[in-house]
């Protein structure tokens, strides 16, 4: 049975930002329905901790960089059969706020040194230096906040096979040279070939250089980060990589996130019972404020508020949805200053456009089950999971071709309905003329039923599930075991 250490930021249900979180909380339990035995490894924050519920304490580290030790606390992920592990070390994790930000919004400053941790914590079950009884085949790291896993294992006479994902290539993990230093780390790796990357140190580098192979979440993004545009200035080392790396795409809890069984909105459905839909689209429409008119059509989007969501593009649109019979509603969080612009918006149109400033994950639920439509104009997108939980809840989505977002919905041209495998709207370029192009597009095909209800029907007969990538990720973990020993 192969064996997995996982390791991680942040999943759902213990802690989440993001798509990242979702990918943490599903994709183990996947891997283990097809055989592996998977350990998940979790920075030890306050808030998951108290989420875990009863947990027992399995192994103490010491690290040479810390004073006292960290403890593997071990508990059950809420939901699942897998075995996760939070590493415990309250200096730096035992704090209100979030995973990377401070309660005012702002990276916390010792970043370098609390995802050093998690990477050493990795590190060290994965070479038997823990304490525990368990070592993996295999060590699967996420994102920058990881990317020190195979750099502290980089010695070791015998190690696991070592797999990176990128889930977004524009998170780095930056810091400054002296840092290199403090972390313990040899001056060596003080060149572009290792983790400099133009006078600082890179994290993600870490796990770019250093692992067997190397993994994004979907087709399209793993070639769009191999090109100046979407590459971030790492497209050169992709590239020089690239026959280590490949494109899986992510799938989805399709237990938590399920219309016919969802406990978080108003009225379940399926594509058999389509029209009760309608109960939780009004049940959104006076939850908001919004005019109860089941003709309106209902556009929502629920998002990171970043530059790389669009969210500019959205704001641009809303003039021209205000001359129709259109109604929004925007949930997020992010930049001060698009929070601040849709909640004017919304303030100056009442019962048209809604925004809720916040992260709530029910929320989010209720607006996928009762807007017809969802928007993501994403600049890029590594995958998107939100345009398949749109697709799951047939609420069609409106999605620009980028990323895993042209991987996972059919744009419904005159050819791809007639050929029945339209699911959305895609459009090209990121100007606001082409979102609102688009968004004429949607609202003409809403007028009619037929080819409408049918978009939708097809989308919700997709099959998201994690089944077929957890396979491809499983196949992903024996290459990087042949070609590391
Ligand atoms: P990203 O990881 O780039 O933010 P994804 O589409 O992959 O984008 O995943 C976003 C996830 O975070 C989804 O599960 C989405 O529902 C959730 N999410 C984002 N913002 C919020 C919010 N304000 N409240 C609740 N859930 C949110
Ligand atoms: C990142 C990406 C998103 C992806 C998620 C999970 O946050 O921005 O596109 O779905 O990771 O892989």
């Amino acid at each position: 049975m192969l064996k997995v250490l996982f390791v991680a930021s942040e999943a759902h249900p213990l802690i989440k930002t993001g798509g990242l979180g979702d990918v943490a909380g599903s994709l183990p339990a996947a891997l283990q329905a097809q055989g592996c035995e998977v350990r998940l490894l979790l920075p030890g924050y306050r808030a998951a901790i108290e989420r875990a519920g009863p947990v027992t304490t399995v192994a103490r580290i010491a690290s040479p960089q810390l004073a006292g030790h960290i403890h593997l606390l071990e508990c059950r992920l809420p939901d699942t059969e897998v075995t996760a592990w939070l590493a415990d070390y309250g200096p730096a994790y035992d704090r209100a706020g979030g995973p990377y930000l401070d309660p005012l919004g702002h990276p916390w400053e010792d970043n370098a040194e609390r995802f050093a941790l998690l990477a050493h914590v990795a590190a060290a079950i994965a070479l038997g230096q823990a304490g525990v009884s368990w070592q993996p085949d295999v060590v699967h790291a996420n994102d920058w906040q990881t990317g020190l896993t195979p750099v502290f294992m980089m010695n070791a006479a015998q190690r696991p096979a070592t797999v990176f994902t990128i889930h977004n290539l524009a998170y780095q993990g930056l810091f400054d040279q002296a840092m290199l230093a403090r972390l313990g780390l040899p001056e060596s790796l003080w060149t572009p070939q290792a983790l400099e990357f133009h006078g600082q140190l890179s994290f993600i580098k870490g796990g770019l250089v250093f692992c067997d192979m190397l993994s994004t979440v979907s087709p399209t993004y793993a070639r769009e980060i191999q090109t100046p545009d979407l590459g971030f200035g790492l497209d050169g080392l992709l590239r020089y990589r690239t026959d280590r790396l490949v494109g899986i795409l992510n799938g989805i809890d399709d237990k938590e996130w399920d219309p016919a069984h969802d406990p978080q909105i108003s009225r379940n459905y399926d594509f058999n019972r389509i029209r009760e839909k309608l109960t939780n689209k009004r049940a959104l429409q006076v939850e908001y404020g919004l005019t109860p008119d089941p003709r309106a059509p209902l556009i929502g989007m629920v998002s990171r508020l970043v530059r790389q969501k669009g969210v500019d593009l959205a704001l641009a649109s809303v003039p021209y949805l205000l001359q129709g019979p259109a109604q929004l509603v925007f949930l997020g969080l992010g930049d001060r200053d698009y929070e601040n612009t849709l909640q004017a918006l919304a303030k100056r149109h009442p019962g048209r456009v809604a925004a809720r400033i916040g992260y709530d994950e029910a929320a989010a639920h209720r607006i996928e089950s009762g807007a017809d439509m969802f928007l993501m104009p994403s600049r890029f997108e590594p995958c998107g999971l939100n345009q398949l939980y749109s697709l799951r809840y047939g609420t069609v989505p409106i999605v620009r071709r980028v990323g895993g977002l042209a991987d996972t919905v059919v744009d419904a041209t005159e050819e791809n309905q007639r050929a029945a495998t339209a699911t959305g709207i895609v459009f090209d370029g990121d100007s606001p003329a082409a979102l609102v192009a688009a968004l004429a597009r949607a609202l003409s095909l809403y007028r009619d039923p037929n080819r409408w209800v049918s978009l939708m029907v097809r989308g919700m007969q997709q099959d998201f599930s994690w089944r077929a990538s957890a396979q491809r990720y499983i196949d992903l973990y024996h290459s990087a075991r042949q070609l590391h020993h």
